[in-house]
């Protein structure tokens, strides 16, 4: 299974699996960027899975499958917004693309519907806006104990595990970082961070996939008690 990153719109990145000739699409918030990718690689898209329903994630769903006439797939509780969709997923079901299996994983908090696609196999989850690199999404549907129990499930997977998150945010949180460091401290030095953050981008201009191992050494938000969680997010959203 190759994964394929495309930075669209302004901050995103899309996600496109491919195996066999075949793809399968994530969070289409562009159709164009998509349509492109596959006429150009030769990819036939089998399904669309989203992770939750904000605009940037959703926007290019209707024109990709009115076109190429494939199935969409979502939360239960984004099924019954979006009239598009046409399987509701529950958590702790299981959903495959070829020899892949996905496990679900309710990562409400940012968006009451919002779920994540894990692959134990191949080691790698699709997280939508739930963490990103060195920071987290918006508390913009959920509660703060939602998210914060979101992120401990995330947690409690294997630390090789890749996280490929939505947003090109790193460089920013990273700045943040910096501000509250002594209130919630890294295990890297803050010379090693960014070093890092360098490294990744080297070819490209984003940081994702992540690795669970580098989010539970670094990220603030996996790091901290509930109470340092509900006031670094605030701290962030002023920012
Ligand atoms: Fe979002």
């Amino acid at each position: 299974m190759k994964i394929h990153r495309l930075p669209a719109l302004e901050t995103n990145i899309f996600y496109l699996l491919e195996e066999d000739g075949k793809a399968l699409i994530f969070d289409p918030g562009d159709a164009d960027v998509l349509q492109s990718f596959l006429k150009e690689h030769n990819l036939k898209p089998e399904a669309i899975w989203l992770t939750h329903h904000h605009w940037d994630h959703i926007n290019g769903v209707e024109q990709l499958k009115s076109h190429y006439d494939i199935p969409v797939y979502s939360s239960v509780f984004d099924s019954k917004r979006l009239s598009f969709v046409d399987h509701g997923l529950k958590a702790g079901s299981e959903i495959s693309f070829h020899s892949n299996s996905f496990k679900i994983i309710d990562f409400k908090g940012h968006a009451k519907g919002q779920i994540g696609y894990h692959c134990e196999k191949s080691r790698v989850i699709f997280v939508g806006d739930l963490l990103f690199s060195l920071g987290c999404g918006r508390l913009l549907e959920g509660t703060a104990e939602d998210h914060f129990e979101s992120l401990n499930r995330l947690k409690k997977l294997p630390r090789d595990t890749k996280i490929y998150f939505a947003h090109e945010y790193t460089q920013t949180n990273f700045e943040f970082l910096k501000t509250i460091a002594e209130q919630v401290p890294p295990e890297d030095s803050l010379e090693q961070i960014q070093a890092h953050i360098l490294w990744l981008k080297r070819d490209q201009e984003f940081t994702s996939p992540s690795t669970l191992d580098f989010e539970l050494r670094n990220n603030p938000f996996l790091r901290c008690s509930f109470q340092d969680f509900v006031e670094i997010r605030k701290l962030r959203d002023l920012w």
